[in-house]
Formats: structure tokens, sequence, C-alpha cells
């Protein structure tokens, strides 16, 4: 499977690598490149560059790189020829005729086709005189006509094979009602049940309309009260949130952050566009990143209860390390959104926007909940509790923000201004100190795995891996000097099989008058084509000359004839990596 590299050539100067990343990622120019905060991890100094000379991304935070290509694969979760083919209907570039597909993108168009089949089939079927239970449950619920359109709810009948029968009848096959978790294998015998049963359903819509999973609840008090679709090709939970596609085109700025379905639905029924929720998981960075990329603030609306505050107190964290502003909305009387939408009547859209408006930002969330804790009546309770909140200040990244929290505590408790906000301020330095460490252990342990998954055989030296690593840039760079390295060098000589693929890939290409980096996005897995623009930037910054490549080629040639050395990379030789790297940065 490969398209005509002129297609693909055309495709890449038609897409501006810079143009597509500009509308996820906002860019400011650094000499030649362009840098911001990176889309794929969360970080608030930016390390994703992007490389206008090599049409190349790369993040030196989380090691993240590729071409336009790979980038709308990674940001639109698409695989290569569907994401090939959403450039080329983006440039008004017709697909060339014949069946480029995979098996890959193949199954994950069934898996949606198959999906939306399912969706219309949940829908016609509450709406049937045999889904009227699910619609008593729903209109039980408050909820309206208009709303259960909207969001498209259906009803999956008491059956065993409902589901099943129809898609199978469609001409889906078992292998893709099981693949997309609409259908399990019986446990004896053959053939395939309905994963969902009598459950009122609630499809989940990826940001591109596509029907990716399902959850259902369950109409009584039996356990489980919801059942969602596992990870599929087409879904992966920790990554997407309920009602994204619908909350992105509210106009606000904001996310209200949820828990659940039924919440997200009686907000948007009471007026309130912008909820969402996470599904049924504890917040992940990764759907933090993904709401960075519609909001800058996040309104956390999790239930009153217990379990709800710990989990409020586990997502402030990760929305503020998305570089998201975070506040959280308090439901009087222990009850979620859409218990306490429905208590107030027709007076809920009214009374849900005055909490709105009262919702502090986190800062304040958590010195409330901190005050609470401690006996402010008492002397040694009042110095618990600003040592305890002077600590909480010192998280602030922002030093006006600390100012001001500091300046209402010292006159509340009648303390100097100056010298709390001094130990504050030693608190952040020491607590800044801290995640630099740590985000530098974080970078070394995925460095470490990162070479571990792609160098997968052992018996590799850093210093050969650096010449050959270094050779391969050159040659890249340099595609005249091909006939030149291999009347010094044969491929046999290469130590590390990786760079070996490498070498051999780029002096075909050379050698068949390719553009050596074009098509790599089809030839290569994420990691490898990673790998291949993490040693290009590195080695491109040194500035290679011809002094560069007999030295190369010297080293290369004295280790092939050294024997194995079969130690892997040793600790010292990540750090040095990693200290190259971070120099490269500069
Ligand atoms: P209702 O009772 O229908 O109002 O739901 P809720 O949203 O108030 O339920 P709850 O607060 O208990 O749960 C919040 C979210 O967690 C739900 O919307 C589901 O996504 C998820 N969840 C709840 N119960 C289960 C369960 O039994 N299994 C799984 N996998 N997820 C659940
Ligand atoms: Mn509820």
């Amino acid at each position: 499977m490969a398209f005509p590299e002129g297609f693909i050539q055309e495709l890449k100067a038609r897409n501006d690598i810079t143009e597509i990343i500009s509308s996820y990622v906002s860019l400011k120019r650094r000499g030649r490149n362009m840098v911001g905060l990176c889309p794929f991890h969360g970080e608030k100094t930016p390390s994703f560059n992007i490389y206008t000379e090599t049409d190349s991304f790369y993040c030196f935070g989380c090691g993240a790189a590729g071409d336009v290509i790979s980038f709308v694969m990674k940001i639109e979760n698409l695989d290569y020829v569907e994401a090939v083919r959403y450039l080329a209907q983006r440039a008004g570039m017709e697909m060339p005729d014949d069946n480029y597909d995979n098996s890959m993108s193949n199954l994950r168009r069934q898996i949606y086709e198959a999906n939306r089949e399912a969706a219309r089939f949940f829908y016609k079927t509450l709406m049937s005189p045999q889904g009227k239970p699910g619609l008593d449950y729903l209109h039980g619920r408050m909820l309206s006509d208009k709303t259960i359109r909207h969001f498209g709810l259906g009803f999956a009948p008491d059956s065993w094979t409902a589901l099943s029968d129809h898609l199978r009848q469609k001409g889906f096959s078992e292998n893709v009602l099981t693949t997309a978790n609409l259908s399990v294998k019986r446990r004896s015998g053959s053939g395939v049940i309905d994963r969902f049963r009598n459950r009122v359903m609630f499809p989940i819509i990826d940001l591109r309309g596509n029907v990716i999973a399902f959850g259902g609840r369950i109409m009584t008090n039996e356990k489980p009260k919801y059942l969602n679709s596992s990870d599929t090709p087409v879904f992966k939970k920790s990554e997407n949130l309920f009602s994204l596609n619908n909350a992105k085109n509210s106009g606000s700025r904001a996310l209200l952050l949820c828990e659940g379905y039924m919440d997200v639905i009686s907000v948007n029924q009471a007026g309130f566009q912008f909820a969402v929720a996470s599904l049924g998981t504890a917040l992940t960075s990764e759907q933090a990143v993904l709401m960075k990329r519609y909001a800058e603030e996040v309104i956390i609306c999790y239930d009153a209860d217990e379990a709800g505050q710990k989990a409020t107190a586990r997502a402030i964290p990760i929305l503020r390390n998305a570089g998201l502003g975070v506040r959280v909305l308090s439901i009087p009387n222990g009850k979620d959104p859409d218990e306490f939408l429905k208590a107030k009547g027709a007076d809920g859209p009214e009374a849900f926007r005055a909490l709105l408006e009262k919702s502090g930002n986190d800062v304040e969330y958590r010195l409330q909940k901190l005050r609470s804790q401690y006996n402010l009546s008492l002397p040694e309770g009042r110095v618990s509790f600003l040592e305890a909140a002077a600590r909480l200040i010192a998280e602030i990244d922002s030093p006006i923000e600390r100012d001001v929290y500091t300046s209402r505590l010292s006159k509340e408790f009648e303390i100097d201004k100056n010298a709390l906000l001094t130990q504050i301020n030693n608190l952040n330095a020491r607590a800044r100190r801290d995640h630099r460490r740590k985000e530098m252990r974080q970078m070394q342990s995925d460095l470490s795995g990162m070479t571990a998954r792609t160098d997968a055989e052992r018996g590799v030296t850093q210093r050969a891996t650096a010449a050959e690593e270094g050779l391969v840039v050159y040659l890249i760079n340099h595609p005249d000097s091909l006939s030149d390295i291999q009347r010094q060098l044969t491929p046999e000589q290469f130590t590390n099989p990786l760079i070996k693929r490498f070498y051999d890939y780029f002096s075909q290409r050379i050698a068949d008058g390719l553009e050596p980096l074009n098509n790599i996005t089809a030839d290569f897995t994420t990691d490898e084509q990673a790998r291949i623009y993490r040693m290009l930037h590195k080695h491109t910054a040194v500035a290679q000359t011809p002094r560069s490549l007999r030295e190369y080629i010297g080293v290369i040639t004295s280790e092939s004839c050294k024997p194995e050395d079969k130690s892997a990379m040793s600790d010292d030789d990540i750090n040095h990596y990693f200290a190259r790297m971070r120099q490269d940065k500069k």
C-alpha cells in the first residue's frame, strides 16, 4: 500500500505544516522556526517546534515528531490513509483512483459504519412500541423529545440478538461487530449476542461526528448502572470526552466538566451547551490537553458527594498543568447537576446560572476546603492553617496571583504581608526545583523507554550509534554524497540494526531519485518516524561539514571491527544524551 510519490509531494506542498498546526496550537516565531505549547502533552513552557526547513515538528518535552501527515494522524486520531484523505480533501485534491485502503483503515471504517447503524437502530427502537420502557424512563428523568433527539439517545431492546441480527442483515461481519464491542462472542457454542440489552443508550460522538462508542444505563437499581463500550480501534476512553463535539460549538471560552452523561444532557437542556463529561474514569491529562484545544478555562462541576470532592481535588492539577484556568462550581445539598436542575424545575436555568456566577477559582475553592479543617478560633489552629495555606499558594505559577491571596490572608489574620510572601516565594522556588527534577526524571525514563523500543536489539554502543545516525542525517541533507559514502562503507558495517534500516531505506530512495523524507509516514511506524526526526534535529543542529562525514565514517569503520559490546546504553549515556538534547534546545 503506497500512494504515488508525486501525489504525496503535492499533498504536502498544498498543506503547509505551519498553517495546519496553527489551527491547533498558538505559535510564536523563533528564528526560522515556530514554537508553541505541545498539543500532545500538558506543559506550560513551549517545547513544541516546527522546523520550516524540513516541514516537520518535534517536541523536546515528549518526543513527538513527524511531518504534516503524522501530525494530522496524531491530533485527529486517524490512521495513515484517513489522514491522507483528510489532507487531500482540505486541499481540494482528488484521491488517486486505486483502492489504497489498508486493512486497518478498512476495519475502522466498518466500525464507524456499524456504530452509526447501531445508533440509528437504538433511536428507532426507542421511538417504537418496543422502546416504551426506555422512553418512559427518559421522560421520567425530565428529558424532552427535543433533547432526546439532539443527543441521539436510544434504547437497546430486551433481547439477546436484536442488534446483532440487524447489523448482520446489513452486511456487517461478526468480526466487525465484536471488534466494535457491539456484540460479544457467546460463551458456549458459536455466534454472537448483543452487548447492550434492555438499557437506554447514550452514543459517544467524536469531533468529526463519528459515533465511536456507547454508554448504556440500566433502568432499575441493578448493577452495573452504566455499561460502556470498552476500548476499540476507534475509541480510547481516556482520550475522549462525552459531548465535546457539541460543546465545542457553544461559543464559550470555558468548558463545564461534569461527572456523568445525564448531567451533561440536563445542563444542555437548561440552555448551557458547554458541558462535557469524562467517560466514567478519573480525568486524564490527555483529556485535559484535548479541552485546552477548545477552551481557556474549565469549570469543574462534579457531584457534591465525597467521591466528587476527591475527584475535584485530583482534576485541578491535571487541568492546571495543561495550561487551563480552573474554577469549581459547588452544588448545594449534595446533589449532582442533573438532580439540582430537576429539583428546581422551571427555575433551574436561572438557579444554575447563579451557581456559575458564584463559582470561585480553584485556589479559593481549596482555601475554603482547608479552612474547614482547622479550628480558627485557637491560635495554634490559625498557625497551622496559615502554614497549609502558604504551601497551597506557593503552588501557583503566577506571582501576581500569589500576591493577591497573600494580601487577603495577611489582612484577615492581621499578620505582616511581606514575611508571609517571602515564605511563600521560597516554597514556590523549591517547588519549581522539585518540579523540574521530576520533569527531567520523567523525560529520562521516556527517553530510555523510547530507546529500548526502537533499538530493540542490544549490543549497540552509543558511540557507534551516534556516528551512524550522523551519517544517515548527512546523507539526507546531502543526497549527492551517496556514491562517495558507498565507496567507503558497506551497510553491514552498521552496528545498530534500526539505523542500518534507515540507511538502506534512504540510500535506496536517493538512488531512485526520490526525495528522501517524502514518504516516511507510510514506510515507518510512528515511533520509528519520531526517531528519524529526532536524530535529524539533533545532528542538523551541529552544522555538519564534509569533515563530520569523515569522522562518522572513521568511527563506523573502527567500531565495526570491535568485538560486540553487550552492554546496553548505560545511565551515564542516557544522561549525556539528555544533556545534549537540552543543549540543542537552546
Ligand atoms: P444517573 O444515576 O443516571 O444520574 O447517573 P450519574 O451520572 O448521576 O451517575 P454517577 O454519578 O453514579 O456516575 C457518573 C458517571 O460514571 C456515569 O455517567 C458513567 O459514565 C460512570 N458510571 C457510573 N456507574 C458506572 C458503572 O457501573 N460502570 C461504569 N463503567 N461506569 C459507570
Ligand atoms: Mn445523576
